[in-house]
C-alpha cells in the first residue's frame, strides 16, 4: 500500500493523470468546486489503507477519525494532517464513541474498517444522521442486522455501500463487460472462493484468540463470502433481474486451527487443547431464480496458496481463472475444447474505469489497484450526491449468506430459503451499467 508520507500529495496532484482522475471524480473539469467530508471509524490495518488510498484524491476532507485505540487515531491524525494541512478530532472514548462522530454535521459519509460486529449499528446510525454510510466487508453479520440496514436505507433514503473491492479486480470488471456484450451466452454457472490461509490472523503473538479467531471459534459456516460472491452477483444481475432463491452449506471438520495452535503455541497450551466451530473448508452452492448456480468455498484455517478461482460458465464457453485456466468460447477459441489465454480478452473487453483510471490505480491503490478504482467511484457518488455503485440490497444479499450458511450447516446441509431483500424490485432493476470514470 502507498504511503502517503513519501509520496507528495502536491506532486501527484500535479499530474496529468490526476487531473483526468479529478475530471471523473467531480465531473466537472480539473479543479474541484466541492469535496467528499468523510468520518471514518476503525483505522486499523484496512482502515488506514482505505484513508491513504482516499487522500490520494484531492477533493477528500476528514474531520473526523474514531477508533478505541488511542494511538491508532492518533497515527490516522498525523496521516490526514501530512496530506490534508488539517488534523482530525479524534473518537477515542470507548466501543460507542462513534455515536458522537456520525452526529457532526460537516460529514457527508461515514466508512466503517472495524470488525464486524460494528458495520451494521454504525451504518445504521450514519443513515438516520442523513450521511451516507460505507463499510468494510461484510455488512452484517445476521439476517436481522441485513433487514436493519435496508429498511433504515429504504425509511431514510440514504444510501448505503459495501464496499466490496473484489468487484473492481481488473479481471471481475472486464468479465462483466464480456458477460454485458453477450460472449458467455446465457450465464449458468459461477464458482469462486475466498480461500486464503489467514491462520496467521487468528490469534495474537502472546496467545489469545483475536476478533476474526473468536468468529472461527464460535461459527461454523462461511465467515467470509462477499468477496467471492460480489463479482458473481454482478455478472449474474442479482437483485438486477435475478435472485439468489436458496442455500445449501456443509463444512469439513475442524482442525486446521488447533493444529496451527499447536504449533505456535505448544500442545499443552488453552488455544491447542479448546475446539473450534468452523469446518476447515466449507461449500456452499446457492440456486438463483433464472435457474444459474453458485458455488462458493471458504477456506482461511490451511496450509494454501490463495485463490479465487473465478470461473464463469454460460452457453457459449467458459472462463476460468488461476494458473492453469483461461477462456474457451465456442466458435472463437482456437483449439477445441482447450482453453487459450485470458490476456488479450482483458485488453481487448478492458472495462472503461479501468482504461480511465489504470496508471493512477496500480501506483496508489493495493489489492492490484483496485482500492483505487473503487475509492474513485464511492467518492464519485459521494461529491455527486447519486445512488452508490453497490447498494444496501447487494450488501445485505452478499452478506447474507454467513447466517444462512451456518443455519445449513447446523441442518446438516440442507437447503435453506433465501430472503427476497428487494421484495419483488429485483425483476425490475437494471443491471449495473458500465460505466467510465
Ligand atoms: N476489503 C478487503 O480487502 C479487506 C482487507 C482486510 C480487512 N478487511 C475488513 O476490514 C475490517 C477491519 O479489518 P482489519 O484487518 O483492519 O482489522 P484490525 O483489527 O486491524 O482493525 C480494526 C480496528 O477497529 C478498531 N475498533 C474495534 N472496535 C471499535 C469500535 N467499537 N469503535 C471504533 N474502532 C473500533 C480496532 O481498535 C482496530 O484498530 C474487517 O471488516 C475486515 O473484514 C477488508
Amino acid at each position: 500500500m502507498e504511503n502517503p508520507n513519501t509520496h507528495s500529495r502536491r506532486a501527484f496532484l500535479k499530474t496529468a493523470a490526476a487531473s483526468a482522475a479529478l475530471a471523473g471524480a467531480v465531473g466537472r473539469g480539473a479543479e474541484p468546486s466541492r469535496t467528499a467530508r468523510i468520518g471514518i471509524v476503525g483505522v486499523g490495518g484496512r482502515g488506514t489503507g482505505l484513508l491513504q488510498t482516499m487522500l490520494q484524491f484531492p477533493n477528500v476532507a476528514v474531520p473526523a477519525v474514531c477508533d478505541i485505540l488511542a494511538d491508532r487515531a492518533g497515527r490516522a491524525q498525523e496521516i490526514v494532517e501530512q496530506a490534508t494541512g488539517a488534523r482530525p478530532q479524534a473518537y477515542t472514548q470507548g466501543e460507542r464513541d462513534w455515536q458522537r462522530l456520525v452526529e457532526r454535521d460537516d460529514l457527508d459519509a461515514v466508512l466503517t474498517a472495524t470488525p464486524w460486529q460494528w458495520h451494521a449499528p454504525i451504518m445504521v446510525a450514519a443513515m438516520k444522521a442523513g450521511k451516507y454510510a460505507a463499510t468494510e466487508v461484510p455488512a452484517a453479520v445476521t439476517l436481522e442486522e441485513c433487514w436493519d440496514l435496508v429498511r433504515t436505507s429504504e425509511q431514510t433514503g440514504m444510501p448505503c455501500m459495501m464496499l466490496e473491492n473484489v468487484c473492481y479486480f481488473q479481471e471481475a470488471l472486464t468479465l462483466l463487460r464480456m458477460v454485458r456484450e453477450g460472449l458467455f451466452g446465457d450465464l449458468l454457472h459461477a464458482e469462486a472462493g475466498y480461500q486464503h490461509d489467514c491462520r496467521s490472523l487468528m490469534f495474537t503473538g502472546d496467545g489469545k484468540l483475536t476478533w476474526r479467531g473468536e468468529h472461527s471459534a464460535a461459527k461454523n459456516g462461511n465467515l467470509y463470502p462477499t468477496h467471492p460472491i460480489g463479482p458473481i452477483a454482478q455478472w449474474m444481475d442479482i437483485n438486477r433481474g435475478d435472485r439468489f432463491t436458496r442455500i445449501s452449506s456443509s463444512s469439513t471438520k475442524a482442525a486446521g486451527l488447533k493444529q496451527y495452535a499447536a504449533r505456535k503455541f505448544g500442545p499443552d497450551h488453552p488455544l491447542a487443547q479448546r475446539d473450534y466451530a468452523l469446518g476447515d473448508v466449507n461449500t456452499s452452492i446457492l440456486q438463483t431464480a433464472r435457474g444459474r448456480t453458485v458455488t462458493l468455498y471458504f477456506d482461511m484455517s490451511t496450509p494454501r496458496p490463495y485463490d479465487l478461482i473465478f470461473r464463469l460458465q454460460g452457453t457459449e464457453g467458459i472462463h476460468m481463472g488461476g494458473d492453469k485456466g483461461g477462456i474457451y468460447l465456442e466458435g472463437k477459441s482456437p483449439t477445441p475444447h482447450a482453453y487459450e489465454p485470458f490476456a488479450p480478452y482483458m485488453q481487448k473487453y478492458a472495462h472503461p474505469l479501468w482504461t480511465a483510471l489504470q496508471e493512477q490505480a496500480k501506483q496508489h491503490g493495493g489489492h492490484g489497484g483496485s482500492d483505487y478504482v473503487l475509492m474513485h467511484d464511492f467518492l464519485k457518488a459521494v461529491i455527486n450526491r447519486t445512488p452508490l455503485p453497490q447498494d444496501v440490497y447487494d450488501a445485505a444479499a452478499w452478506s447474507a449468506i454467513t447466517p444462512l450458511s451456518i443455519d445449513s450447516v447446523a441442518q446438516n446441509g440442507s437447503a435453506i430459503d433465501f430472503p427476497d431483500f428487494t421484495q419483488g424490485k429485483w425483476q425490475s432493476r437494471p443491471p449495473v451499467p458500465i460505466h467510465g470514470a
